[in-house]
């Protein structure tokens, strides 16, 4: 798919609308990551240096518009980005209506989502916001799957409308990995929501040479093949095409061979080791076990491309986290090409201080799942039927 680019506009003197993605982690009140701020200050950077001005608009949480909270303000975000510029930020609240003509430093709106027709994608909504800017910037890979005001309803009455670097090099660094990739190519797929995972799945069951799983999804592969899961989280609706790909034998999915269980998800378990013919009704499987983290280590040292999404276990739990950290360290240690999105798998990577060895940190997590699975982006496609007409 072609779109048009900031890098090919003259952005001198021109008011710049920049959507970005700063729906950082929020603990009262305090951010927890600032990966996503950190992400898009270059794109900041660059529209300055081309004497662009920059008005920045994102969302933060799901609040209700009809009566947001304090606790929902994109306020300490702009705080937070001042702090990392060393620039004035300004930020507004009534931005809808005016946006202050500021000789330096970066205007922050407040977030879109205390509007209405934000997730409506409001025609009348996405035209006043056309209206208040000469050029749109969309960066938001992390949104760029929604059809929102801000994420795709403008983009049709802007006059100039273009993707920004962080969008442009998510886009580039997934297609590289699922396109064009060096064999064997697999994949990692982890986490507890599995349905957002199922048409991700059967996208790379036609492109990977092995897919690994953990968490839900691996106790739904193991249900599929008629092995006692227990009391695990599995997702009966993927049971059927957990099945399908396993007897389709187009990818190789290796089943656990052994888990960690427990009788119940907390703090204080202890974690019992299992072979999986050992399962009993009221057993939780919270991680894969030892003999597993070797065999699927085996796997990813012979990987070309690594693409990965979702912990393997409970990591945040120290006696669950054994096969997360194997895995984590075994992908840092690979020649291979590795690709790791989505906001958990980011945490993991944090945690066991292994980020550096990441070839490409997606800032996505749903945006980065809907372009593996379908090759398409909602903003993408209203963008480059914006540079057609
Ligand atoms: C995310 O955190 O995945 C993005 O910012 C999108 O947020 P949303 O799922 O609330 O649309
Ligand atoms: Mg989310």
């Amino acid at each position: 798919m072609t779109f048009p680019q900031m890098k090919d506009l003259d952005l001198q003197g021109q008011k710049a609308m920049l959507r970005l993605d700063l729906n950082v982690p929020m603990e009262n009140g305090q951010i927890t990551s600032d990966a996503r701020i950190k992400a898009v200050i270059p794109t900041i950077l660059a529209i300055q240096k081309q004497g662009g001005k920059v008005i920045v608009l994102s969302h933060l949480g799901r609040p209700n518009p009809e009566a947001p909270k304090a606790s929902d303000s994109l306020q300490p975000v702009a705080e937070k980005l001042a702090q990392l510029t060393g620039q004035q930020v300004h930020f507004e609240p009534n931005w809808i209506e005016s946006i202050p003509d500021i000789e330096n430093g970066i205007v922050v709106c407040e977030n879109v989502r205390f509007h209405e027709g934000e997730t409506s994608n409001s025609e009348a909504f996405s035209k006043q916001i056309a209206s208040l800017c000469d050029v749109y910037v969309m960066d938001a890979f992390g949104a760029a799957h929604r059809k929102h005001a801000t994420t795709y309803g403008v983009i049709t009455f802007v006059q100039i409308a273009c993707a920004g670097p962080l969008l442009t090099s998510e886009i580039e660094s997934l297609s590289k990995a699922m396109q064009e990739p060096e064999r064997p190519l697999v994949a990692i797929i982890g986490g507890a929501k599995v349905s957002s995972k199922l048409g991700v799945i059967e996208t790379l069951a036609g492109i990977c040479d092995h897919i690994i799983v953990g968490g839900a999804i691996a106790n739904t592969f193991l249900s599929s093949a008629q092995i006692e899961t227990g009391n695990s989280l599995i997702e009966s609706d993927m049971v059927a095409v957990a099945k399908r790909i396993l007897k389709s034998n187009q990818v190789n999915v290796p089943l656990p061979s052994d888990v960690m269980v427990a009788k119940e998800l907390s703090q204080e378990s202890e974690a019992v080791r299992k072979s999986v013919a050992d399962i009993e009704r009221d057993d939780q499987i919270l991680d894969i076990g030892p003999e597993t983290a070797k065999a699927y280590k085996h796997i990813i040292n012979s990987a070309k491309t690594i693409i990965w999404n979702g912990p393997l276990g409970v990591f945040e739990i120290d006696q669950f986290s054994g096969g997360t950290q194997a895995l984590a360290l075994a992908v840092a240690e690979s020649n291979s090409y590795t690709l790791v999105g989505g906001g958990d798998t980011v945490a993991v990577i944090e945690k066991y201080g292994i980020k550096d060895s990441i070839d490409y940190v997606s800032s996505g997590g749903g945006a980065f799942l809907e372009f593996i699975k379908s090759g398409k982006l909602l903003s993408l496609e209203a963008l480059s039927r914006h540079a057609k007409s």
